[in-house]
């Protein structure tokens, strides 16, 4: 935007980012992951409220954690880059030690920073104002607001404290007892940090397990959480900077080992793949569904287990994805929703409203998208029926300014019969941005721009 004489002039639109694939006869090839998101923004947001120093490697390179990155330093926090693409020296100021920043924190695209960033300003003693871009600002956020106001912080947020931005003017803070309504790792995280200056301790009470990076990156960093089946119980704690090798990013392989399973002629090798339980519905999917997807090399790196993936050509059966395994998954909804697509048979997933407030409305942008492509895809309210076995064909997609689906329509593009053009192709970046050079090398030629 331009500005003359204090006025915003209308200026021509930047052009918009595409990129045209087709099939090819063979996908093969072995794929270095950018490093995992969630434990990413975790790794560096617990050492900068650590004491010490603390060195992360492989940390994501994509636009979100960059977000997380960005406002830490508004907030005080000295964030180094090392000698190596993804290392980073963070120095932490203590629980209670960051500084008032002059200026709003923009989060960008990145719900995971807003939210747990609430959690850490909602006891920090000054003014403080969370926004993000025109998605993020659609996103909920009563739900970080709620808890953190029992616990007795002081945050206002835009229509009717339901959309970024949110202010806050952080303050003492009570230990509480909380039941989530959504299975959130976000909000968990939120109020768990809050919860490490709490004058007593909180338990939150979760309705199914989401990912547990939190819990087992804190603990590692000295503080205390008990689990109790559903139930956490955090007690005041100072944390201590711990090095984190951050492992490689199992909602990006999901792009690799379903456009492998769905190819005829293909064997992609994934190595170092956070492989931790919380996170691995995606797997639990693809095996039910009968895709050839082997897991070799187990071992633990940082605290997480890690192993490489290996995917060929499979025939794929229809599956029901509901329940635990739905929370599990829910990242990996629009890929797998691909999968179904190249399955026999009804493929159902249900329990799934919080896909409406992703980075897009996940359910509308699958069955617009893959309809598109020629798929037979049905909307439920909480989730999709997709009738597989119908071919698909290439068409001009959108991305819908949201990452997944951009991954997610260039793999079903690439599996379509003649050419598809997916449009906002610069979405990716968000978590993934080296992902369409990994397509061109595994389908042995470069993707058009
Ligand atoms: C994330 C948690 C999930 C997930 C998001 C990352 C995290 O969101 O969808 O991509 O890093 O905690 P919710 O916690 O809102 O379910």
């Amino acid at each position: 935007m331009r500005y003359t004489n204090g006025i915003m002039e209308k200026t021509a639109a930047p052009p918009i980012s595409k990129v045209t694939l087709a099939r090819t006869n063979r996908l093969a090839g072995t794929v270095v992951l950018p490093g995992d998101k969630s434990i990413s923004h975790r790794a560096a947001l617990f050492n900068a409220i650590a004491t010490g120093s603390a060195t992360v490697s492989n940390l994501s390179p994509g636009a979100d954690v960059v977000s997380t990155l960005r406002c830490l330093q508004q907030l005080g926090v000295t964030i180094e880059p090392g000698n190596r693409q993804g290392t980073y020296e963070i120095t932490g100021l203590g629980t209670r030690g960051l500084t008032e920043p002059n200026d709003v924190l923009d989060a960008g695209n990145s719900g995971t920073t807003l939210r747990l960033l609430s959690g850490v300003l909602a006891h920090h003693p000054f003014f403080s104002v969370l926004t993000g871009d025109a998605s993020l600002r659609s996103r909920p956020v009563y739900r970080v607001v709620e808890p953190l106001r029992l616990m007795g912080a002081s945050l206002t947020a835009r229509d009717d404290d339901r959309r970024p931005p949110l202010a806050i003017r952080g303050t003492e803070l009570y230990g509480i007892e909380y039941t989530l309504p959504v299975a959130s790792a976000q909000v968990k995280t939120a109020i768990t940090l809050a919860a490490l200056v709490a004058d007593a301790p909180t338990t939150i009470h979760q309705p199914a397990l989401s990912r547990d990076h939190t819990e087992l990156m804190l603990r590692a960093m000295g503080a205390v959480v008990e689990e109790d089946g559903l139930s956490l119980t955090i007690h005041p704690s100072d944390l201590k900077a711990i090095n984190v090798e951050v492992p490689g990013d199992i909602s990006s392989a999901a792009f690799w080992l379903v456009a492998a399973v769905c190819h005829p002629n293909a064997e992609v090798r994934v190595l170092n793949v956070g492989v931790n339980p919380t996170r691995t519905g995606v797997l639990e999917v693809l095996k039910a569904m009968g895709a050839d997807v082997q897991l070799e090399n187990p071992r633990t790196s940082g605290g997480e287990p890690v192993a490489d993936l290996v995917a060929r050509s499979s025939q794929l059966k229809a599956t029901e994805i509901a329940g635990d395994l739905l929370v599990n998954a829910i990242d990996e909804i629009p890929i797998l929703a691909v999968a179904a697509c190249f399955a026999e048979g009804a493929t159902v997933v249900r329990d799934a409203q919080e896909l409406r407030v992703k980075e897009s409305d996940r359910i509308k942008s699958i069955v617009q998208e893959l309809g598109r492509l020629g798929a037979s895809v049905e909307e439920r309210e909480d989730g999709l029926v997709i009738h597989g076995g119908q071919p698909l064909h290439g068409a001009t997609v959108e991305s819908h300014g949201d990452h997944r689906m951009a991954m997610s329509m260039a793999v079903a593009g690439s599996l379509a019969k003649g050419e598809t053009t997916v449009l906002d192709t610069t979405a990716a970046d968000i978590s993934y941005p080296t992902f369409w050079e990994t397509l061109a090398s595994l389908s042995g030629k470069e993707a058009r721009a």
